[in-house]
C-alpha cells in the first residue's frame, strides 16, 4: 500500500487508472491540472468542467482530489520561453502538449511532497513521447519518488477500459467512444489514432474543434500583435487571456492545422494532427519582427539555436542545463524586440502585412530604388573583386577548366 499522486485529466482512461490503484490498495491523491484546455470552447464554463473533474475523482474514491490553476504560468514559463525561441519541432508542430509536460511533472512532485507521498503515476502509455517528458522531469526533480506508468505495466485497450469501467461504475462520458486519442491546452490541440492512423486518409473535418475549415472562413480579418521587451500583446490583451481569445479569433479563420508525420522520441514514426491557432499566429509575429531587429548574422545564429531549443524540449529534456542556457541566450535579444506586427488573417493563413518597431534595422534611404538613394553603388564593385578572389584561385588551380 502507497500514497500515491496521479495525474488526472477526468478521462476514461486516468479513471480506470484511479480505481486500478485503488483496488490495489492505494491511497490516491488525484491531481487536476488546468491549462486551459476547455477555455477555447467552453470559456467561463470551463472551471465548472474542472470541477466535476475533481467531484468525479472524489466520487470514485480518491482519498483527495487536487485542482491547480497553472494557466498563467504555462504561458508565462513555457509558452512564451518557446515563443522566444520561435519553436516549432520539425518545422511546423508548436509543441503544445511537450512544453505541458515538465509543468505537469514539476507539479506532481510538489503535490506528492505537500501530501508525503512516495509515488508518482501518470496514465501515458509505453510508445508515446510524454512518458518520458514526465518521468524525466519527476527524476530531475526528486529521483527518490517512483514514477509508475499503469498503462505500461499492462496496457489497456479502449474494450476493456470500458468494459472496466461498467463494471466498477466508473462514469463513461460520450466523447470515450470516440476514436480519437486528445490532448489539448492553451498552446494547441493534438488528435491522434483512429482513421488518422494511415497516412493516405485526409483528416475527416470532425478531428477539429478550434478551428473552423479554412474553405468556410469568413472574410479577412486585420490585427496587430504588440511585442514590448518580448512580450506580445493584442488589443492590450496579454498572458493566457490574450493567447485564449487568439485561439477564438484565428481558429474561425481556420488557422494553424498542422497535419505531421512525426518522429517520436521513442524511435517510431506517427502521424498526429494538431491546432493551434494563436502560437501560430504568434510564432508568425515573432518570427516577423525579429527579421526587421536582430543583424542577419544573429538571424543566422540564432536559427540553429531555435532548432535544437524545440528538439530538446520534444525530447523532454527541460530540465537540462542546454536548455537554461539557450533560455538566457534569447532573453540577450528580448530588450530589442518592441514594436508592431499587423497581419490578416484570412481563409487559414496568418499573413503579415506590416512592420514597424524603434529597433528596426531597415533604412528606406539605402534600399529604396527611388530618387533618395544612399547606396553607394560604386563599393558594391570592390566587394564583389575582393568576395571573388579566393573563387578565382580556385579556379586558376584547376588543370582542366570549370565547367559551365
Ligand atoms: N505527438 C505530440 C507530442 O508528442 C502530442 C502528444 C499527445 N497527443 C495526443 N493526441 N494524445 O508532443
Amino acid at each position: 500500500m502507497s500514497r500515491i499522486v496521479l495525474a488526472y485529466s477526468g478521462g476514461l482512461d486516468t479513471s480506470v487508472l484511479l480505481k486500478k490503484l485503488i483496488l490495489e490498495g492505494n491511497e490516491v491523491v488525484a491531481m487536476t491540472v488546468d491549462l486551459g484546455e476547455s477555455d477555447a470552447i467552453a470559456g467561463t464554463g470551463a472551471r465548472a468542467a474542472l470541477e466535476a473533474v475533481r467531484a468525479k475523482a472524489l466520487a470514485l474514491g480518491a482519498s483527495d482530489a487536487v485542482l491547480i490553476d497553472a494557466r498563467e504560468r504555462f504561458i508565462a514559463e513555457y509558452a512564451f520561453a518557446a515563443l522566444r525561441a520561435n519553436a516549432l519541432y520539425q518545422d511546423v508542430y508548436p509543441l503544445s502538449a511537450a512544453l505541458s509536460r515538465p509543468l505537469i511533472a514539476g507539479l506532481l512532485v510538489k503535490t506528492a511532497h505537500e501530501f508525503g507521498a512516495t509515488v508518482v503515476a501518470h496514465g501515458c502509455t509505453g510508445k508515446g513521447n510524454d512518458q518520458v517528458r514526465i518521468e524525466l522531469g519527476v527524476r530531475a526533480l526528486d529521483p527518490s519518488l517512483v514514477c509508475r506508468a499503469p498503462l505500461r505495466e499492462s496496457p489497456l485497450s479502449r474494450p476493456d477500459a470500458i468494459a472496466f469501467a461498467r463494471e466498477h461504475g466508473v462514469p463513461i462520458s460520450h466523447t470515450a467512444e470516440k476514436p480519437y486519442s486528445i490532448d489539448a491546452n492553451l498552446w494547441g490541440r493534438s488528435i491522434e489514432a483512429g482513421v488518422l492512423e494511415d497516412p493516405w486518409n485526409a483528416p475527416p473535418e470532425d478531428v477539429y474543434a478550434w478551428t473552423a475549415s479554412p474553405a468556410a472562413a469568413p472574410p479577412p480579418e486585420e490585427i496587430v500583435v504588440s511585442f514590448e521587451a518580448g512580450e506580445p500583446s493584442v488589443n492590450a490583451s496579454t498572458g493566457a487571456a490574450m493567447v485564449a481569445q487568439l485561439n477564438a479569433l484565428a481558429g474561425k479563420h481556420g488557422i494553424g492545422r498542422i497535419d505531421l508525420m512525426e518522429d517520436r522520441v521513442v524511435g517510431l514514426k506517427s502521424r498526429e494532427v494538431y491546432e493551434c491557432p494563436a502560437a501560430t499566429v504568434l510564432i508568425g509575429a515573432h518570427r516577423a519582427l525579429e527579421r526587421l531587429v536582430l543583424t542577419r548574422d544573429e538571424l543566422r545564429f540564432k536559427a540553429l539555436a531555435d532548432r535544437r531549443f524545440a528538439e530538446l524540449i520534444y525530447d523532454g529534456l527541460w530540465m537540462q542545463p542546454l536548455r537554461m542556457a539557450l533560455e538566457a541566450f534569447n532573453a540577450a535579444f528580448a530588450p530589442r524586440l518592441t514594436g508592431d506586427v499587423r497581419l490578416r488573417l484570412h481563409c487559414g493563413n496568418a499573413t503579415v502585412t506590416g512592420l514597424r518597431s524603434p529597433n528596426g534595422l531597415y533604412r528606406e534611404q539605402l534600399a529604396t530604388y527611388g530618387m533618395d538613394d544612399a547606396f553607394d553603388h560604386q563599393a558594391a564593385g570592390g566587394f564583389i573583386a575582393l568576395q571573388a578572389l579566393p573563387l578565382e584561385a580556385y579556379t586558376a588551380s584547376q588543370r582542366a577548366p570549370v565547367g559551365v
